[in-house]
């Protein structure tokens, strides 16, 4: 992309509406667009960092074998009312009534209505374990949506739900989400600690929540400090194996580490006193076991082996798609903007010509550009006619990881400039070794 062509509607001043800087920055970096309170469109490089995430959702989730489809937004309310979750939900739901006066509402979760999918098509325990998930917009009518997108009424969200002829096996598929979770979060340049959370009327204290440690966030936390050494890094997991999921769940959950929810003082006491940490944490998923609370409100049932009808074991699992957006950059910026982490940034380059309008740079800068795409890389060109300073604070703005500057002294010496938004560091290097530095980078994420 050229950015003389593009779509990217920086902002100069600092909106005085945004209370913490990831929402500051998105607003800045031309990523989102206020509708209403808690409504957002997303503007070309905030929605191309939602499609990166969403993508690695759907990697994930489908290398281990969970099944993508697409739930409407819009559902009935009788399926509420089968549940009972029609008066339950109160008023985050936000209840709609169509021309035929029939009862609507927008899908806050989708428990109810993937019930109704599978008592109309699944009869048997054969077809058994199944998992499917989408991706989809919510809206949950917040009283107080703040934050930006970390707290908004429509927010994009993958839901997922599993079912299973057994306990034993909705639990495998409980601690399989686990690892496919932590996974997810990792490529996307974060650390995500599951923390046991609290079940509600559910019972039971089979959910955990992901909460990235960031001083903004909502909820307050406490954990032992030796869970921040956990990688889960490039393990190669069967995620059929019981044994597996099951050792990786135990790995990431045996330290303490609970919300403000489900704190215990003399649990909390028992750690040495040097590891004990309270911190803040941003939720960015939850995963949880229900059994058969909804199978058997909507009579989801399927024949056994002994020929008995027998409600299916569920869970659900989710993960807040618009709001990672956000708790990235809270847990990935300096004073000068975003910093997005390889696994998720909008183009995987920046290049700035420093003397737009000289041949020899301007040469140089549409060669690099085509090197790059020809490599299946999305470079961003700073091709405008403005000064070196105005360039240079843009791209530190909307955080690319990496920026090739080319210049006409360089150039003298056949070399361009390659520097790290991370750590600032710069190297002079031939364009062709600068291009392939990039391409390997982008490579091994
Ligand atoms: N209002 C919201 N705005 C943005 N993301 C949200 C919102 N509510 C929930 N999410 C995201 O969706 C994920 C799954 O939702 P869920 O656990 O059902 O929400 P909650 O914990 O608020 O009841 C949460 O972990 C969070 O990341
Ligand atoms: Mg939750």
């Amino acid at each position: 992309m050229r950015l003389s062509r593009y779509f990217l509607p920086v902002l100069k001043e600092t909106p005085s509406e945004a209370q913490i800087v990831s929402h500051r920055l998105m607003l800045r970096a031309g990523m989102i667009k206020q509708s209403s309170a808690g409504i957002y469109s997303w503007l070309p490089m905030g929605y191309k960092v939602l499609k990166r995430i969403e993508q690695i959702v759907h990697e994930e989730q489908q290398r281990a074998g969970h099944i993508p489809m697409l739930m409407p937004t819009l559902q009935p309310a009788d399926l509420w009312r089968e549940s009972g979750r029609y008066d339950a939900y109160g008023p985050e739901m936000l209840r709609i009534r169509d021309r035929h006066e029939r009862d609507m509402l927008y899908g806050p979760t989708n428990e109810e209505m993937i019930t109704d999918i599978f008592r109309a098509h699944v009869n048997s325990y054969k077809d058994l374990p199944l998992t499917l998930y989408h991706i989809q917009w919510k809206f949950r009518d917040e009283v107080r949506p703040r934050f930006g997108v970390m707290r908004g009424r429509e927010f994009y969200m993958k839901d997922g739900y599993n079912f299973d002829l057994t306990k034993e096996a909705a639990l495998h598929a409980y601690n399989r989400h686990l690892v496919t979770y932590l996974r997810t979060y990792e490529r996307m340049g974060l650390q995500a600690i599951p923390m046991r959370a609290d079940s509600g009327p559910i019972g039971g204290d089979n959910t955990h929540e992901f909460l990235v440690l960031a001083d903004t966030g909502e909820s307050e936390v406490f954990y032992d400090s030796e869970i921040t050494d956990l990688k889960f890094g490039d393990r190669d997991i069967d995620y059929d194996s019981v044994e597996e999921c099951q050792g990786v769940l135990e790995e990431f959950t045996s330290r303490y580490a609970r919300t403000d929810e489900t704190h215990d003082e003399a649990e909390f006491a028992a750690i040495p006193e040097e590891r004990r940490r309270t911190a803040r944490g941003i939720e960015v998923g939850q995963i949880f076991y229900f059994g058969t609370k909804y199978s058997d409100a909507l009579g989801a049932k399927v024949v056994n082996d002994n020929q008995e009808q027998v409600p299916v074991h569920m869970g659900s699992h989710g993960i807040g798609v618009s709001r990672l957006v956000g708790a990235i950059i809270e847990a990935s910026h300096d004073d000068k903007g975003i910093i997005w982490p390889e696994g998720v940034t909008p183009f995987h380059c920046g290049i700035v010509n420093l003397k737009q309008g000289d041949d020899e740079a301007d040469a140089a800068c549409e060669q690099l550009y085509s090197a790059l795409t020809a490599r299946g890389l999305d470079p961003l060109y700073d091709d405008r006619k403005e000064r070196a300073g105005g360039k240079f604070a843009t791209m530190d703005l909307i955080g690319l990881p990496w920026r090739i500057t080319v210049g006409p002294r360089g150039l003298k010496n056949g070399v361009v400039e390659l520097t790290s938004r991370k750590s600032g560091e710069s190297v002079e290097l031939t364009p062709e070794a600068a291009v392939a530095r990039i391409a390997e980078i982008y490579a091994l994420t």
